[in-house]
């Protein structure tokens, strides 16, 4: 019969790990859950008094409140939690290679596998080990074989995969009500069983039909795949409003009417100035290395245009305002509204409003970037990295951070909206139109904002999408 799961530990605090188990530790009050980290300052986060948790995701508080020192624990002591748990999820980073063999495609695995080392080198009883990271097809195995390699007489180690398919700024309804949960197992009775008991913890709130048991590799394959597909859809969506601005189609339209077709679905069509987020094009990229690892050429090209393509978005936006503010944005200033990567979060991984703020600078404009929960630091820290040889003296020369909306767009040329934050929707604009430089621009890049009325105040309005 399948181990019945009493004390769960979970490998890495972050996006995933931290949202993950807070929830199975709610909808478990029988089983233990300890999430571990290396980072003593993420822990000290999870476990401040006030809690000023480390992400910020709405939800999320009240289920740690909930949780939090009944059955859910946040420890920087991963040994003594992997050596209790009977269950092992590993939702470490697998960030995209910065150099070596697939340097720029291939995701880097020494995180995966210096977590599993560990629990090879600490357990002293059976564990069940479950990949949540993302990961390429039959990291799997590369587990099992280092697990099997190092363990201890008694030690089993069953492999399972169960990939996460939470989106940020929606994790904890989407880990409430999952359309699915995926479980990768081998095919051998061990396999299904250590699958059982997996399956067994996520009855306690997921219905059965939604709980979906496939080979490994399918399971990891088809994590990969329904990023790929998605981040496919907003490519497809972006070409497409390319087109509308060439011809005078509206891209709002054209995706409204193809999504009532049943097959297509309306989700998921909304054309912006580019997706962003950790892992779309990181998902990608390890495709196309897979692909290419294949032998399969023709296949990792057709998903790397995916990313191509939602490179060239962002190119064509930049330079979009740049023709439109009459060739030169020198000297002018920009109110850059929006520096998370979409709305309801304040992670900035790929965020497009870096490139935005990049190629502004490189024109020598001066921008005002106001974002309601991107912590300061970071957007410092994402326009460092995103141009390196710039000293940062010289950037915070030519950008500064706003307190408010309004403040940003004070004496602006141009405002530009990057994220698709809902009160970006609400504000006076008729008091911020006061305040810019005439002519005001103003450039959608969320298709947020009602055109007509702003055009209607004085704003000259520029939307992804529709003829200039
Ligand atoms: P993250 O960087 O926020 O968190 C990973 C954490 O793991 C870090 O805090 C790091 O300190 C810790 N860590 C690394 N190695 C460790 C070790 N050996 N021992 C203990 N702790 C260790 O990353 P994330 O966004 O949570 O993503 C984790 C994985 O989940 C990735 O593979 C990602 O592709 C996948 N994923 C992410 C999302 C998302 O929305 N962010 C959604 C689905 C899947
Ligand atoms: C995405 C997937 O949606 C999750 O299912 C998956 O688990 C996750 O990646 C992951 O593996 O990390 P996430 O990146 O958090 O989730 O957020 P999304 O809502 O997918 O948005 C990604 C980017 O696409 C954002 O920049 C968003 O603004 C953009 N987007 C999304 C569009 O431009 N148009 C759309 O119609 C939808």
């Amino acid at each position: 019969s399948p181990t019945k799961v009493t004390k769960i530990c979970c490998i890495g605090a972050g996006y995933v790990g931290g949202p993950t188990c807070a929830v199975i530790a709610l909808k478990c009050p029988h089983i233990k859950v300890t999430i571990v980290d290396l980072n003593k300052a993420r822990i000290d986060a999870w476990n401040s008094p006030d809690f000023k948790l480390p992400i910020y995701e709405p939800g999320l508080e009240d289920v740690v409140r909930k949780a939090r020192g009944r059955n859910l624990f946040f420890s920087t002591d991963v040994d003594k939690a992997i050596q209790e748990a009977e269950l092992i999820f590993v939702s470490v980073n697998t960030p995209t290679k910065k150099s070596g063999v697939g340097a720029g495609f291939a995701a880097d695995l020494n995180y995966v596998e210096l977590a599993t080392r560990n629990i090879a080198n600490v357990a002293t009883s059976s564990k069940i080990v479950v990949e949540k990271s993302t990961v390429p097809c039959r990291t799997a195995e590369s587990m099992r074989t280092i697990l099997e390699a190092n363990s201890k007489p008694n030690c089993r180690f069953d492999i399972l995969s169960n990939p996460e398919f939470l989106a940020e700024g929606t994790a904890i309804q989407d880990l409430f009500k999952p359309d699915r949960v995926l479980i990768g197992s081998l095919q051998t009775p061990e396999g299904i069983s250590a699958c059982e008991a997996l399956a067994e913890v996520y009855a306690n709130w997921v219905p059965k039909e939604r709980v979906l048991t496939v080979g490994l590799w399918s399971s990891e394959l088809s994590k990969l795949a329904a990023n790929a597909m998605l981040a496919q859809r907003i490519s497809s969506v972006n070409a497409l409003s390319a087109i509308c601005e060439a011809t005078g189609a509206n891209i709002d339209e054209v995706a409204h009417a193809i999504g009532y077709d049943t097959r297509i679905g309306p989700k998921f069509l909304k054309a912006s100035v580019g997706f962003g987020g950790s892992c779309f094009q990181k998902d990608i990229l390890n495709l196309v290395y897979l692909s290419e690892s294949c032998h399969l050429p023709e296949v990792a090209a057709y998903w790397r245009q995916v990313v191509e393509m939602n490179e060239y978005q962002k190119r064509r936006f930049s330079k979009r305002v740049v023709d439109t503010l009459f060739n030169t944005i020198t000297g002018k200033r920009i109110a850059v509204l929006g520096f998370a990567f979409k709305a309801d979060t304040g992670d900035t991984r790929e965020s497009a409003a870096i490139t935005l703020i990049k190629d502004f600078l490189s024109e020598r404009a001066f921008v005002k970037v106001f974002d309601p929960q991107v912590q300061h630091d970071q957007i410092w820290m994402d326009l460092q990295e995103a141009s390196p040889l710039v000293p940062l003296d010289h950037i915070k020369k030519h950008v500064s951070i706003s307190g408010s909306a309004l403040e940003a767009c004070k004496n602006a040329d141009a405002i530009v909206i990057a994220t698709e934050w809902k009160e970006f929707k609400e504000l006076d604009w008729e008091e911020i139109y006061k305040t810019m430089n005439k002519p005001a621009f103003l450039f959608d890049g969320r298709l947020l904002v009602d055109a007509a009325k702003l055009t209607k105040i004085g704003f000259k309005v520029t939307t992804i999408g529709r003829p200039s």
